[in-house]
């Protein structure tokens, strides 16, 4: 088992981490537990919890329904409602049994009743697992509007056990995937080295290849948990991902995150080229192996419209700049303001 130190707490990564969560369970005697999982999570993880650890036989399972449609205030109002139904108290610990939605929605859930109980993550996707759960950001979506209410709060514990993610499809390790191939352009060309050599979704789920990719990403927030310089790099791709993911949800068109965001690196890409931040030899790489992974998502006149939209109105811009986060040669980055809009078009239509 590997354990990742964070700002206040550990990351528990392997096969040992229900030893590591049962240890921490005995070690804290909360008075209630809470599990909050959706209708996958309580099919395919919540048995494999239980049998585990034995202590979380008494807690409240708070069941869900899955989707990010399901990210909103109505759901927390259902959280809230259970809670306090059930005489949650200020000792009492939240557990986040699921993917990105239920993590996000249950740290903000925790966050924010009676004024912020202890949560911790147990992590069911690989999305999750390297991305979603680790960092802080809490929080759901509002008004169309992805993560527009939330807050920075940060859990008690981590507990990443990879064999959840056998009864995970394929094309949702993929979509974890893209957020790994993100961290290893922005912060370690070894890594990406690495990465260019896997071509198998059983490779790309490897303890090793979570472990590693959770290692840089903890390293930028304990630096900057607030996201006031170096945070804003794990934007890297985001800056389109974002809005082609908002652009195609909005035109009820099937589209995961990560499958928003492989394309958004290899956009963001042709425009770091363009800025001489990458060589022609880098954008190919980059377009090459994202290319050998994912399909391409088809950019309709209309999805570009809205696109177009979404970036303009992205929350990195300072004033009128457009601001992407972009590597400086692969491995660095720099928060570069001032693209202009010519650069950001040609990118799309080069895609
Ligand atoms: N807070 C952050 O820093 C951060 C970072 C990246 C993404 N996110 C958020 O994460 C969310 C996406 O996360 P996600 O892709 O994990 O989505 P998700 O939580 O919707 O999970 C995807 C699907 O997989 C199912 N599932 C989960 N675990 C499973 C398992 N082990 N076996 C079978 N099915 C399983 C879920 O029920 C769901 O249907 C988005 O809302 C995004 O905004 C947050």
């Amino acid at each position: 088992m590997s354990v990742i130190k964070s700002t206040s707490y550990s990351i528990s990564i392997g096969d040992n981490s229900f030893t590591a969560l049962n240890t921490f369970l005995e070690k804290h005697s909360y008075n209630y537990y809470f599990i909050i999982c959706d209708e996958h999570t309580f099919e395919h993880c919540l048995p494999t919890l239980l049998f585990h650890s034995p202590l979380l036989n008494e807690a409240e399972i708070i069941e869900l329904e899955s989707g990010e449609d399901k990210k909103t205030l109505d759901t927390c109002l259902q959280v809230w409602g259970a809670l306090t139904d059930t005489g949650a108290d200020k000792k009492s610990l939240i557990i986040n049994l699921g993917g990105g939605v239920i993590s996000d929605l249950g740290g903000f859930v925790a966050s924010t009743y009676k004024r912020g109980i202890d949560c911790i993550n147990i992590p069911t996707t690989l999305l999750s697992m390297v991305d979603a759960s680790v960092g802080g950001k809490t929080g759901v979506d509002f008004e169309g509007i992805k993560n527009h209410i939330g807050t920075t709060s940060e859990p008690k514990g981590i507990f990443i056990n990879p064999v959840f993610l056998e009864t995970l499809s394929e094309r949702h390790i993929k979509n974890g995937y893209a957020e790994i191939i993100k961290i290893a352009l922005i912060a370690d060309i070894d890594f990406w080295k690495d990465l260019k050599k896997l071509k198998t979704v059983a490779d790309f789920s490897s303890e090793n290849i979570i472990t590693k990719a959770i290692a840089l990403k903890n390293t930028i927030v304990k630096k900057d948990l607030h996201e006031h310089n170096l945070r804003k790099s794990l934007n890297f791709g985001h800056t389109i991902g974002h809005a082609l993911e908002s652009a195609l949800i909005q035109q009820n068109k099937d589209i995961l995150h990560g499958e928003a965001i492989a394309a958004g690196i290899i956009m963001e890409a042709t425009i770091a080229y363009s800025l001489k931040r990458i060589s022609a030899k880098e954008q190919k790489d980059i377009t090459d192996y994202i290319s050998s992974i994912y399909k391409p998502v088809k950019i309709s006149k209309e999805t570009e419209t809205l696109l177009l939209k979404y970036i303009l109105h992205d929350k990195k811009n300072e004033g009128d700049d457009l601001c992407f986060a972009l590597p400086k040669g692969i491995g660095n980055y720099e928060l570069y303001c001032g693209v202009r809009l010519d650069l950001i078009k040609k990118a799309i239509h080069d895609y």
